[in-house]
């Protein structure tokens, strides 16, 4: 076990779908959750279809005493999918939570000047992406009695949002995460989303200011002022934390949950 953990996943491998990140000045939410997993004693995939941040985030975790590997991944491609299980299966023999981290919205806008393409784009890698990474792993967890999935949504899912298909496309990770839920709890396979709220990672700061050409300080603070608890987005780390306690033994009654982590901003609509 690595750093201060108190081996809350010892013993588990933990799949983690986009542990690479976007390059910035924090942490993203995927790599964060790598690297917590690894230091409650999870052995860790970190995968991603970009390969070199995937070991970015193999070192740090491997700098800090814990084990893992990184392997290429497309969720846009079945088979690329088919080859990391196997691949895991093959290395470690098991897989006892996978975390879904990957999410985009490049190119994304409202439904009446939205193109067609971008549309695809977006909910092949946010929803057709997620479900197949556990299409492909639930047979895995089944065959070892069980497993927790931990599927990262957005409140977007759920409060007013200016980009459509990201919306959809994690509203569609929600029901996904019930009907998935529903299937599997027979076979005592987990699954849950956490749904964050603003969050202060590349993929939000870096990522919106160059796509809209804003000021970063301009963006940060515009973003504190909207979340209720403190005034202030959240971290990769406060993400990070919901998915390793629903990925743990500590959430083994708990299948089925979508759990905000957004400063309260959801409570509005509650
Ligand atoms: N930051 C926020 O404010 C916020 C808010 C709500 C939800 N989220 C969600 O958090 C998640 C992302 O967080 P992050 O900070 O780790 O983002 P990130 O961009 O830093 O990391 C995402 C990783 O996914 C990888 N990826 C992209 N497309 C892929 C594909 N087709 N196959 C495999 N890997 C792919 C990227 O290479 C990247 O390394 C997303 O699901 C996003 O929707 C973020």
């Amino acid at each position: 076990m690595s750093g201060d953990g108190v081996g809350r996943l010892a013993g588990k491998v933990a799949v983690v779908v986009g542990a690479g990140q976007t390059p910035g000045e924090t942490i993203g939410n995927g790599r964060a959750t790598a690297v917590l997993f690894a230091r409650e004693g999870a052995r860790v995939v970190a995968a991603d279809r970009v390969l070199a941040s995937a070991e970015e985030t193999r070192e740090l975790i491997e700098a800090s005493g814990g084990e893992a590997v990184a392997l290429e991944v497309d969720v846009r491609d079945e088979a690329s999918i088919e080859r990391l299980v196997a691949d895991v299966v093959a290395r470690w023999g098991r897989i006892d939570v996978l975390h879904n981290n990957v999410g985009i919205g490049a190119g994304d806008n409202n439904a009446l000047d939205l193109d067609e393409k971008a549309w695809h784009r977006i909910m092949d890698v946010n929803l057709m992406g997620t479900w197949l990474t556990c299409k492909h792993v639930i047979p895995v967890m089944r065959e070892h009695g069980g497993g927790a999935i931990v599927n990262v949504s957005s409140i977007a899912a759920v409060c007013a949002a200016p980009l459509l298909t990201y919306k959809v496309s994690k509203a569609g990770v929600n029901a996904l995460t019930h009907q998935l839920a529903m299937d599997h709890a027979g076979a005592g396979v987990r699954v849950n989303a956490v749904m964050p709220g603003l969050i202060d990672t590349p993929m939000a700061i870096e990522g919106v200011s160059a796509a809209f050409g804003l000021d970063r300080g301009e963006l940060r603070a515009s973003r504190d002022k909207m979340v209720p608890l403190g005034r202030h987005q959240g971290t990769a780390w406060d993400v990070a934390h919901a998915a390793l306690f629903l990925a743990s033994d500590e959430a083994r009654f708990i299948t089925g949950v979508v759990l905000p982590v957004d400063g309260g901003q959801s409570a509005r609509i509650g």
